[in-house]
Parts: C-alpha cells; structure tokens; sequence
C-alpha cells in the first residue's frame, strides 16, 4: 500500500474542512513557536496603538507546520479581514490589481507560495509593498507610460516553504521575518491532546506519546495520524487509542519509531546501498528514487536532516552514522570523509 501519509502536503480530507476545525484560532491556542509568538504579540500590540496596519510579514518552514495558521491568526488578533491568494494563482499583474484595489484599509493580503510569483508580478509588488503605490503600464514603446494607483494600506503576509528561493528584493521589502522551526514531541503532545479532544477520540497519554514521537516534528502529521490510529483503535481496540494500539497502527502504516515512512527509508537505503552513502548531488539522487528534486528539498531533507539521518555537503548529500544504525546496515570502514 503506498501512502502517502507523511507526506508534507495537505490530503483532500485536510483541505475539505477538517484541518480548518484543528487549526488554533489565537495565538494562545498556537503551541510551540515561543519567540515568534512572543515577538508578534508585541508587533500586533504596537500596530494597534498606533492605529496602522501590521508590517509585511513573511513565514517560511518546511510543510505543515503553521505558516497559513498564523496568517489566519494575525488577521484575526488584529480584527481585519483575510484575503487569501497564492504564487501560482496569481498569474497577471492584472489579477494582482484586482485582489490589491478589492482590499479594505488594515486587511491581511496572504500569498502562500510566494516564491512561485512569476517575476512580472513580484515586480509589480515591489512599489505596493514600500508605499501603497500600484502602477499600471499603459501602451507600448514610445508611447508607454504609467499610471499610478493608489492601494489602501494594508499588511502582505507571504509564505514560502523554500526561504532560499526568495529573491533578495522582495525579501528586503518584508519588515518582519519569522521562521517556523520543527516541534518538539512534549509540544506535539500538545497539540495531539487538543486534537483529540476537538474530534472527541479518546486517548491515553501513552498512547499520543507514541503518535508525537513518529510526527516528524510536524502538527499537520501529528494530526493526519492521530485520524488514522482512530481508525484502527475503532476497529480493534473498542475506540481507545492506548500504547499498545499506536504502536500496532503506525507499524501497519509502515510509519517507523523515528517517524520515517517507506519513502524517507527508500531515499536513504538508495543513497547508502546505490552511492556509497554519498555524497551524491539532489539530481542524481531524485532520478534514483523517482522523485522531483522540490519534494527531495521540501519535503523529506527538512526532517532527514533536522533528525540527523542526512547531511548536505558542498558535494553533496550525505547519509550519517544514525542512518546505517537505523537501517540496521554496518558502516563502511572508511566512513565518509565527513566523519
Ligand atoms: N502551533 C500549532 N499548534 C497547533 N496546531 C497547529 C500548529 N501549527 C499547525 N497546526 C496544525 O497543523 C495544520 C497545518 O498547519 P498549516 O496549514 O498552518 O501549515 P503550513 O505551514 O501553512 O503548511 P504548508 O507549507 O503546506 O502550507 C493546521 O491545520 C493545524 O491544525
Ligand atoms: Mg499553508
């Protein structure tokens, strides 16, 4: 069965609805993430003061782990409104004109993915980002010339899951900067506690311990797999979801005790088995496990690496000690000249 269960993105279920009624409504509700919390809470409480709208906020983090959240949160801590688009969407700088002059003063204008913009419209963002100002070319050639438009003034929060990507321009046009880091597994409890709570599931304490620990660090998992071991808790354990009955389901899911899924083990097996451990460039390793490069980068190296599994080298990707130990492989003799 190939699931796609730890994968970062959101399944069709999530969409639909479910992941809207998990998702923390404030920053109280928000676990983890202390220091940005504790500096947005300053940055919405001075905006507020002085009676202007939030700065331009961009969030950046693997998948999953709370970016479109606190967009959500912001707009609502500040008491305006959220509209919401993203790069891909956001083809023409016609359609930018559309959602910027369609704004109210103090909105949130979100655009995840910020760094799939096509650069005609990143450029267009530029002068609205420094001050409000939207200019709309007219004609061509000789007779070109640039109408200006005048945008209420509001706060862009951007998202990116590649904070690399972003081009140096519009990265210097945002005044607060927040990265999302992994969680830790008591935050993750957390937030498992509340989720269960929320979907009325019962479970022992034990129980979302086992779930936190193979999250990979990530709510949007924790979530997912807490649905799936109810499932299994349902069929076969009268509905509570105790040690015993995560252990069981998660094996079945093929989701490992350090979280990895038969995808992540599939990566480091190739890299150990096929490349030597590596190094071994993100090309040639996507080709080998037919994946595209954004995945491997997105998706799986985050946490490999986070967990100490990978290491990326100017030569390329790694495979560490922890991985043959995880792997139950023994170590060339002569390990990898990083070590
Ligand atoms: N700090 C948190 N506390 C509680 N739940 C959280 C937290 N962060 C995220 N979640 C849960 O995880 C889910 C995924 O979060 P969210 O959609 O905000 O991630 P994202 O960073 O925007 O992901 P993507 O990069 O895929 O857009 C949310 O629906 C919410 O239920
Ligand atoms: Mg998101």
């Amino acid at each position: 069965m190939e699931t796609n269960i730890l994968s970062g993105k959101p399944t069709v279920e999530e969409v639909s609805g479910l992941e809207g009624t998990l998702r923390p409504r404030n920053l109280e509700e928000f676990v983890g993430q202390e220091k940005l919390k504790e500096n947005l809470r300053v940055f919405i409480e001075a905006a507020k003061k002085r009676g202007e709208p939030l700065d331009h906020v961009l969030f950046y983090s693997p998948p999953g782990l709370g970016k479109t959240t606190l967009a959500g949160i912001l707009s609502r801590e500040m008491g305006v409104n959220l509209k919401t688009t993203s790069g891909p969407i956001l083809e023409r700088v016609g359609d930018l004109a559309g959602m910027l002059t369609d704004l109210s003063e103090g909105d949130v204008f979100f655009i995840d993915e910020i760094h799939r913009l096509s650069p005609t419209v990143e450029e267009a963002l530029y002068p609205v980002m420094e001050d409000f100002t939207f200019y709309i070319n007219t004609g061509r050639g000789p007779a070109a010339s640039s109408l200006k438009l005048a945008i209420q003034k509001f706060t862009l929060i951007g998202a990116t899951t590649r904070g690399g990507l972003l081009t140096g321009p519009l990265r210097d046009r945002f005044g607060i900067v927040g990265n999302l880091n992994f969680y830790t597994i008591p935050e993750l409890e957390k937030i498992l506690h509340r989720s269960a709570q929320l979907l009325k599931i019962a479970a022992e304490p034990e129980g979302v311990a086992e779930i936190a620990k193979r999250s990979r660090g990530t709510p949007r998992i924790a979530n997912r797999l807490l649905r799936r071991v109810r499932d299994f808790a349902q069929v076969k354990a009268q509905g509570v979801i105790t040690q015993a009955v995560s252990e069981s389901s998660l094996n079945s899911l093929e989701v490992d005790p350090e979280g990895l899924d038969a995808a992540d083990r599939r990566l480091l097996l190739t890299l150990i088995e096929k490349f030597k451990g590596g190094p071994v460039g993100i090309d040639t390793l996507a080709i080998a496990i037919s994946e595209e490069i954004d995945n491997l980068t997105d998706v799986y190296e985050p946490f490999l690496i986070q967990a100490g599994f990978l290491t990326r080298t100017p030569r390329g990707r790694v495979a560490t000690p922890k991985a043959y130990t995880h792997l139950k492989i023994s170590p060339p003799k002569k390990g990898p000249e990083l070590f």
